[in-house]
């Protein structure tokens, strides 16, 4: 079974792919999320987890996700993590979480993609993104003979830095980053609601047609890059910046 989590959809293209080319089930992490749900799985097959990667590690909504989950036939849980730039030291982090769930731990794809971050960072332009995608494509379609043919996935190398970034950097990603006190709705907004509907954790609210950000945001972007009117702003990094986000 292949389980993704995404806020702006690479991690869903990725996921289409391997579940197609493994002629697998296709099961939305974030579907279930929004509805406060957890998974109650079951299948022979092995469990592929795809997912972005959230500061240098698995985002914290999907090992949360994941952890409460019920999972029962195979015990194999390989993982694809896209990436902007770089996984650091997720990988160790995966292990973990086999080692807590049971699972034995078959390896994990870095796959870089479009980055989604325009919070921080800014998104390819089209025909960059373009470029990232294909070549994610065969990754992924790379990753699907492994898993078929029951084989590792090739280790990542991690060194200091990766350590570095996936430990106490994460923990001040964490800790310092991620908020939403600098989104805002300009003028530009039509009060369709979609960034409500958008927010996996149920996070806006709109309140006299626009929307109020509740102060439990995960970062996922899919609010400000999927907005219709590209009416979102973060603080003034985003203002101009292309928004990116794939159905
Ligand atoms: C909150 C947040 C944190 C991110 N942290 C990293 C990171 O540590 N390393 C990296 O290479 N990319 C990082 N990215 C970029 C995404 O992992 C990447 O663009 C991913 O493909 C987005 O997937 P999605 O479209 O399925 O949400 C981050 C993006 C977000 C929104």
């Amino acid at each position: 079974m292949v389980i993704y989590f995404t806020g702006t959809g690479n991690s869903r293209f990725l996921a289409r792919v391997l579940a197609s080319a493994l002629e697998d089930e296709l099961v939305s992490a974030p579907e279930l999320i929004k509805q406060n749900k957890t998974g109650d799985f079951r299948s022979e097959k092995p469990w592929v987890f795809v997912s972005p990667t959230y500061g240098w590690q698995l985002p914290r909504t999907f090992r949360r996700f994941i952890e409460e989950s019920r999972f029962e036939g195979s015990a194999q849980a390989y993982f694809i993590m896209d990436c902007g730039s770089g996984t650091g030291n997720a990988g160790e982090g995966l292990e973990e979480l086999c080692a807590a769930k049971g699972f034995e731990f078959r390896g994990m794809a870095e796959i870089k993609m479009p980055e989604n971050y325009i919070a921080v960072f800014s998104a390819p332009d089209e025909k960059t993104a373009e470029k990232l995608l294909h070549i994610g494509e065969k990754k992924a379609l790379r990753a699907a003979e492994l898993i078929r043919a029951g084989e590792l996935l090739p280790p990542q190398k991690s060194g200091l830095l990766g350590k570095f970034l996936s430990g106490p950097v994460n923990w001040g990603f964490y800790r310092f980053t991620i908020g939403d006190r600098k989104f805002r709705a300009t003028d530009a907004c039509i009060s369709c609601g979609q960034c409500a509907d958008n927010c996996m954790v149920n996070n806006i609210r709109i309140e006299n047609g626009r929307p109020v950000w509740q102060g439990s945001c995960i970062h996922c972007m899919a609010c400000i890059c999927r907005c219709p009117a590209e009416a979102i702003e973060y603080g003034k990094h985003s203002v101009g910046l292309r928004r990116y986000y794939l159905n």
